[in-house]
This record gives C-alpha cells, structure tokens and sequence, in this order.
C-alpha cells in the first residue's frame, strides 16, 4: 500500500515477525484456556475503546515491565503500546552503526502476547539524540538521519501499527515556523524524506507526524501543521495521520475547540490520535470531554495516555494519570470508561463469552486439515491457533468477519486479500501450528472461518 491514499477506517494490520518465541510458545499452549472472567466487556478501557473499533492504550517504560502492580494494570485495561523512551534514536542507535534494539524487543514482544498494538515513537526527532547524531549537521545528517528510518522501520516492520516519523518539527509561539534544529537545518525537506523513507521501509505501518500544542484550532502552531498535512495530502507525500500530544500538563489546557481541531486534521484525509495524553491534576471533566471528542470525530482511532500511575508519570508532581501511585483508579478513570462506553453501546450480552465451537474441517482437496483451537479471549480480542496435519509445508485460507479485524500474527507468512478480511498463512519453518489476535471491534461473537488448507 505503498500510497498516501488509504480509505477511512482502514488499519494496517501487523504482520507479526516470524519468531517463535518461549512467550509466544507458552501462549498457544495456554491458548486453549479461556481464563475465567476475561470475557468482560466494556468494563475496562480497552474494551471499551474497542466497541466503537478504537483503541485505548499508554506509554510504557519497559523497565517497569518488572512491576507486577504496573504490568497487572497494564495488560487489565489497555490494548494499545507506545514506548515511552526505548524507540527513541538515542536507544535504538546509541553509537553510529550500532542498534540496540533489545528493550524495545521486549516491548513489542510484551504487547504481542497480550494482543495489543504498538505505536512506533519516534523516527526522527530533534531531541533525545545520541551524542553523535546532536554533534552532525549537513548532508551527512541528513543521510544518517535517513539511514536510521530506514534501518529501524525495517528492524520492527509487521510489528508497528503506526510510526511517529518525525515529532515535534514546529516552533511554539505565534510565528508557524518550522522549529529550528540540526534536522531543520537540513534542508525543509527532511521531513517528507523521513516520510518517504519509512513508507519504503515498511509500507504496512501508517506514518503519523505528531506534535504537542496543535490542540488549539486557532493557535498558528496548530494551522502550520495544517498546512503541511494538506501540502504533503496534495503532493502525494505518503502520510496517513496526525498525532496530538495533549499534554495537558507543563502550563498547557485542554482547549474548547478541540474537537473543531480534531475534525478538521481529519477533514485531510488522514486519520487523528491523541498520542500522550495527561491533564494536571487529572480532572474528570476534561478527561471526559477528551474521549468525547474523540469518539464524535470518525477518523479519531484512539487514545494514549502518557503513563498508567501518577508515579509513572514524566510530570508526576501534577498527578494527570488514571490511576493514582497504589495503582487504584481515580474519578477520571470512571470518567474515561463512562465516556467510552456511551460512544457505541456494547452490541449483545457483554458478559456471555463467545463461543468456542468452530467449524473446522476444511474441504478436503487441499491435502491438509487446519484444524482451530479457540485461545485466550479478552473483553475486546481473541486469540485463535490452528494446527495443520497432512503437510509439512501448506498455506490456510482463514476468513474474518469485519468489523473484526487480525491484529497480530505469529509462527507464519501472511499476506492479505484486497479487502483485509481473508489472510492466507504460508509455513515459514516455525512449525505446524500458527495463531492469530482478532480485535472484536463491537462484534464479540463471529469467529473465524477456514476457508482452506493447501499442501506445498
Ligand atoms: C518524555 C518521557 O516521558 C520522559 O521519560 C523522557 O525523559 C523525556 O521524554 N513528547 C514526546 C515524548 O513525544 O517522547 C516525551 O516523553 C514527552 C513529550
């Protein structure tokens, strides 16, 4: 999909990397379990998001992955990732040439156990540079910076939902100017090439410039963005959303327009995200209409906040989060969940599992059977494996029933119909037996259907 052009409402879905991991092992083993009470839906904020097919997620600090109060909440209540410092350039490439990519492994593979998808943040940025990058400038910057979207969206490719390409490129203030930096200096052209370097490295992830302070629709800050998301839509530079900060910390509010800023980023063609979202002192008024907003703008796909406990918060002497430092929930937090679940009201019993009966004989032709094995079920996705006999190498048709969507893969090769709604698995060497997270997106009951199984 190499284009800028993506129908509304389309999501990439991952092609998961090919691993076999210990984690992913011990999830299709446990993958016939539906633990008792996971089936609850609408009662946690991920499940909620999800009924109306959006998502509700946070920033996580991997270090904290260790934390079982942190981890417990996290894998409770959210279905969406954003690394709060482990994707950043300092991270990933601390010396040149050299990748570290083991924290944000751990994410991306924390977050694909538990299905949930991953913002990638960020590409390219003018701040938390390693020294290297901060002390270049010219040509050689510019290629380094290019080298460094290329190697790292290539590193995560079918693992990334969506990229911060480039983040915070505007200067604050009434001026609409491009922010100076080393990036800057460049060349104005650094960012449509951050852009097009990425499409190129992985062009199943959505590319999203994200900002903070573009909330206001009458800022200059806000209409400059404008401007470059309607410029780059008219030249064909590939860019398939916005991402709005929010933080409505550090001296900033949440502003009365919001949703006029929202829709009208939308009115471009590209999808929005509130990408960090955190409010001083976390009343539930603005929380509220926050969500709200959101949940009124089509193209507004989800939400993330900037951290689960206050304690976990950048800014935690204002106390913005959901969840105060025991991890309990806080008024905003009913807000939050009240809010999300007026936006579309749950279709059928939330609490009656779906069922795990499933057809599961494919025509016989094929010289293989697939057979399903239900897995894991949460309020707003499911887990399914299936198993292949009579083949070592084959490929199984498996057809979903939208709005459902696959959001994760794991143990084969997919590649995807036209319309994203029937994926073929090819064996990769992983193995007879693959899996697959569907999100529900407000269907809890459809499951997924084997179309066919092919030997070779
Ligand atoms: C912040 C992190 O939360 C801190 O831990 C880190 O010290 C600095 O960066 N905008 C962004 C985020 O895009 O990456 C920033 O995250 C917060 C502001």
């Amino acid at each position: 999909m190499a284009n800028s052009s993506r129908a509304p409402g389309r999501s990439r879905r991952l092609r998961a990397a090919l691993v076999v991991s210990a984690a992913v092992g011990l999830l299709a083993t446990a993958g016939a379990v539906v633990l008792p009470g996971s089936a609850s839906a609408a009662s946690t904020l991920g499940a909620s998001a999800a009924e109306s097919g959006r998502y509700f997620g946070t920033a996580v600090a991997v270090s904290r992955l260790n934390d079982s109060a942190y981890t417990t909440i996290l894998n409770r209540e959210f279905n969406q990732v954003t690394a709060e410092n482990e994707m950043k350039i300092d991270a990933l490439q601390p010396n040149q040439g050299q990748f570290n990519y083991g924290n944000a492994d751990r994410l991306v593979q924390h977050a694909r156990s538990q299905g949930m998808l991953v913002r990638g943040h960020t590409l390219a940025w003018h701040s938390q540079q390693p020294g290297w990058m901060q002390n270049m400038s010219g040509t050689t910057l510019r290629n380094a910076m290019l080298n460094h979207v290329t190697q790292v969206a290539t590193h995560f490719r079918g693992q990334i939902e969506w990229w911060d390409v480039v983040n915070e490129a505007f200067a604050d203030g009434g001026s609409g100017a491009r922010r100076d930096s080393n990036l800057q200096r460049t060349g104005n052209d650094w960012i449509e090439a951050a852009f097009r370097a990425a499409r190129q490295a992985d062009p199943n992830a959505d590319l999203c410039y994200n900002d903070y302070n573009i909330d206001n629709w009458n800022d200059a800050k806000t209409q400059a963005v404008y401007r470059m998301v309607q410029d780059f839509k008219s030249r064909g530079v590939p860019i398939d959303c916005v991402g709005l900060q929010s933080h409505f910390t550090g001296g900033s509010n949440y502003p009365s327009n919001y949703r006029t800023t929202l829709s009208s980023f939308a009115a471009l063609g590209v999808d929005v995200h509130i990408t960090e979202l955190d409010i001083r002192n976390a009343p539930s008024d603005a929380y509220r209409n926050v969500v709200n907003d959101c949940l009124a703008v089509a193209r507004c796909k989800g939400i993330t906040v900037w951290g689960i406990r206050d304690s976990d918060s950048w800014r935690s002497s204002e106390n913005p989060l959901l969840f105060n430092g025991s991890g309990q929930k806080k008024p905003a937090y009913d807000a939050v969940l009240t809010a999300l679940n007026n936006g579309t009201p749950p279709t059928g019993n939330p609490t009656t599992p779906p069922p795990t009966g499933n057809p599961t004989t494919p025509p016989p032709s094929g010289g293989c059977t697939a057979t399903v094995t239900p897995g894991q079920v949460w309020g707003d996705r499911y887990n399914t494996s299936v198993t292949v006999s009579g083949a070592s190498t084959w490929s199984v048709v498996v057809a979903i029933t939208p709005p459902q969507r696959i959001s994760t893969t794991w143990s084969g090769s997919p590649t995807w119909d036209s319309s994203g709604n029937v994926m073929t698995m090819r064996s990769n060497g992983s193995g007879n037996t693959f899996g697959f997270t569907t999100m529900m997106n407000g269907n809890s009951s459809a499951r997924p259907q084997i179309r066919s199984c092919t030997a070779g």
